[in-house]
């Protein structure tokens, strides 16, 4: 997920188990191709995730072929086409879901990217574009035909954004539809709502924003699935994910030159993370203020330590 599923993010999410694939960050195939440093960052991984799924996005088959090509290059294990992001700036330069608005278009970058590389070439899409046009089915068919070796469907149009609830009644039919595996995406925020998708005939479920409130949910889901309870995380837990990933950024793209932008980078990485990871939680909104106000690392680190691992979670602000 743009802005939030970095190395470090994911490589936490996987130790703590549950999780078969991580998909990067959306990358520019644009910036790839022109080999801008910035671009090459949010492609960057690990060996501990693997298998890892690098997600371009881009309109031009030509120049999505050979970003795939630099993919393979990376060493990913997959390259995937984002056909889903609703983002007017990304929808407006024929890329995203604006993609699934010319099916043919669509169809002709999966060909000539799978012509290119030998990796599976995958494609992530949306129900359709809105109401009126929800041809997730065809283009499911059309990019299986050009060559696609997996399809992940979001359940809802790009008009939709994340409004309403994902359809997974149109998951459980693309997958009947095509041979191919068919992954289902949207509203999985529970353990229990991870268990009952995996039995609507999907080949597995890509979670979102589960994750970001609650890393272990795949572990939890692997742990129902197995037929055992969902493992109890602690606070005390949840508090340790935080300090270990401001641990883990503070050790990624540093340059010695830039030490205080890296630390404001590490404190906005965290920032963005704390939106979504405080929602739910007792005292969240006071957390997220707390986590917000912080200007330096080690007081970051004191509002984190004070709030989950210290029994302070009634924090004044
Ligand atoms: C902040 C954010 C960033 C996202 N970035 C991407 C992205 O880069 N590529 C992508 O395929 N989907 C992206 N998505 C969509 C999610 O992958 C997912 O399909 C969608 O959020 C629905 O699933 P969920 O209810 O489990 O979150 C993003 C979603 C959010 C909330």
């Amino acid at each position: 997920m743009a802005g939030m599923t970095d190395t470090a993010f994911r490589r936490l999410v996987k130790r703590h188990g549950g999780c078969g694939l991580v998909v990067t960050e959306m990358v520019s195939s644009e910036g790839l191709v022109r080999g801008i440093d910035r671009t090459l960052e949010y492609a960057e991984y690990t060996e501990e995730e693997r298998p890892i799924a690098i997600q371009i996005f881009g309109g031009d088959p030509a120049r999505m072929a050979a970003a795939a090509q630099i993919v393979e290059g990376m060493g990913a294990d997959i390259v995937d086409v984002n056909m889903g992001c609703p983002v007017p700036k990304i929808a407006k330069h024929n890329a995203g879901c604006s993609l699934m608005r010319e099916p043919e278009q669509a169809a002709s970058v999966v060909a000539s990217m799978a012509k290119a590389v030998k990796i599976p070439v995958t494609v992530k899409m949306r129900a359709g574009w809105n109401d009126e046009e929800r041809n997730a089915p065809r283009l499911a068919r059309l990019v299986e035909d050009a060559g696609a070796a997996a399809i992940t469907v979001h359940g809802r149009t790009a008009a939709q954004s994340y409004s309403g609830s994902a359809d997974w009644d149109l998951v459980a039919q693309i997958a009947r539809d095509v041979s191919i595996p068919v992954f289902g995406s949207g509203d999985c925020v529970e353990p229990t709502d991870i268990v009952e998708r995996m039995q609507m005939g999907v080949g597995g479920v890509l979670v979102g924003r589960g994750v970001l409130r609650n890393p272990w949910i795949l572990a939890q889901a692997a742990d129902l699935a197995s037929g055992r309870p969902a493992r109890t995380v602690t606070l005390a837990e949840r508090g340790q994910f935080l300090l270990d990933y401001i641990d883990l950024l503070l050790h990624e793209r540093v340059d010695d030159a830039r030490v205080a932008s890296h630390d404001r980078w590490v404190i906005n990485k965290v920032r963005a993370l704390g939106s979504w990871y405080t929602k739910g939680l007792d005292s969240g909104s006071h957390l997220r203020t707390a986590i917000n106000s912080a200007e330096v690392i080690d007081q970051l680190r004191e509002i984190l330590s004070g709030f989950f691992i210290g029994g302070a979670n009634t924090i004044s602000t």
